[in-house]
């Protein structure tokens, strides 16, 4: 049955269903995940082979244009985008003109929104070609506001990547080189980021996925279909759950690190507090991306020598909760944003750019998806509702109110 009949033959019958918890938006090719068994692939790769044996390009492109690609695609992809990562120097005024204190959350919003100013062509794309460029244009220039926005923080002068190295070396180089000190490559640092992107690259239609698409679905364009997901991300009960979860942390250890009591303040329905980098819409079994980061914390955090008395509280925090019946029948398990924070904080990652983090991570994500929805020509999101309002009342003039 098609959908013109189905709407004819139910009668406009609207389907209610908060936080769309059951409704699927659209179909997909991208990334399977089965909640229940805890599996995540991305255009069939599991995610642990992804995030062993793959590295963050490889996977963008992936996810992008549907295969892993030849050495020789890679390296046209990786050049492509090289060549494209220069920013207007105009936009460097949009980032003065914010506050030191502005969060790089909100800065890297309206940064990627301001490059269509700069980039018009951006917006009409009606070929694979156009998308292509649109494409490489955003890869190229997103790690460098990414690390702008950080800098901006931190007064360091604004930095440029170094052609001969790799995307994910020279986002490091970019976010860390001081005029103050020699900068040297980390291995350890490169190969954890690497990591942690690939681990956060898509995650089917969460909250900001389905904001790009939604977005995307009027035609405004890639880079403001971005930057609305951008902001969906900040969010503390999606992406900005890893600054979350450090700031959660902190403050138990601040408090004299009693897990217990923190336990029993989620579990009460009158208190707010929430644990943060616990439960998932999707997952009711454990996070296949929160396993392989538990790992990877422990090793980095071991490779380079840091004792964190942070990652013994979350390691306290997640026994308890395992072994708690409120959790257990929640099925709330932690979340890929669980430990995620305790690598970026090893990695000498200021907390507020955590989500950042995050979103540079999703960008593949988030342009695979918008590009899917593209080429597949699905119309213009436009959900219905069931209204709850007044019924007709005459207007009363405001003498009379
Ligand atoms: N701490 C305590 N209780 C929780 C938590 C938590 N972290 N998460 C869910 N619950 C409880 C709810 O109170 C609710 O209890 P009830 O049935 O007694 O009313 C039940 O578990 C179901 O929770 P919902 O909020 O209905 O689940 P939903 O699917 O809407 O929300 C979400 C999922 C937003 C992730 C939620 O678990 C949460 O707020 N977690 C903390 C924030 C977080 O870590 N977000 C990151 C998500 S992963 C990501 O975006 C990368």
């Amino acid at each position: 049955i098609d959908i013109k009949t189905l709407r004819s033959a139910t009668g406009g019958v609207i389907t209610i269903d908060p936080g769309y918890k059951n409704t699927g938006s659209c179909e997909s090719a991208i990334t399977f995940l089965d909640g229940e068994k805890g599996i995540l692939r991305y255009r069939g790769y599991s995610i642990e082979e992804l995030a062993d044996k793959a590295d963050f390009l490889e996977v963008a492109y992936l996810l992008i244009f549907g295969e892993l690609p030849s050495q020789e695609e890679l390296d046209k992809f990786h050049s492509d985008i090289k060549e494209n990562s220069v920013v207007d120097d105009d936009v460097k005024k949009i980032l003065d003109a914010f506050p030191k204190s502005a969060h790089p959350m909100g800065v890297l919003s309206s940064l990627t929104a301001a490059l269509t100013a700069f980039n018009p062509s951006s917006v009409d794309v009606e070929s694979e070609e156009d998308m292509y460029n649109s494409i490489v244009r955003i890869m190229g220039k997103f790690p460098v506001l990414v690390s702008w926005a950080m800098r901006k923080k931190h007064g360091l002068p604004l930095e440029y990547g170094d052609d001969n190295l790799g995307y994910v070396e020279n986002v490091l180089r970019m976010m860390f080189k001081n005029p103050n000190r020699e900068y040297e490559q980390n291995p350890i640092l490169i190969d954890a980021l690497d990591k942690l992107l690939i681990l956060h690259a898509d995650h089917e239609q969460n909250c900001s996925t389905s904001t790009v698409r939604i977005t995307g679905s009027s035609h405004a364009g890639l880079f403001v279909s971005l930057a609305s997901g951008i902001s969906a991300l900040w969010g503390p009960l999606h992406g900005g759950a890893n600054q979350a979860v450090l700031e959660m942390l902190e403050a138990i250890k601040e408090d004299g690190g009693d897990t217990k009591k923190y336990m029993a303040k989620a579990k009460d329905k009158e208190d707010p507090f929430r644990l943060m980098g616990f439960g998932h819409r999707v997952y009711k079994n454990f996070d296949p991306r929160a396993r392989i980061i538990k790992k990877a914390a422990d090793e980095v955090l071991g490779d380079l020598g840091v004792e964190d008395p942070i990652l013994d509280i979350a390691k306290g925090l997640e026994k308890e909760a395992l072994e708690d019946q409120y959790f257990v029948d929640r099925k709330l398990y932690p979340n890929v944003d669980f430990y995620s924070g305790i690598i970026y904080r090893a990695m000498g990652i200021p907390v507020e750019m955590f989500t950042v983090m995050f979103a540079l991570g999703r960008l593949p994500g988030w342009i695979a998806q918008w590009r899917e929805m593209r080429l597949r020509k699905e119309p213009i999101g436009r959900p219905r509702q069931l209204y709850i309002g007044e019924n007709y009342r005459p207007f009363s003039p405001i003498e009379k109110r």
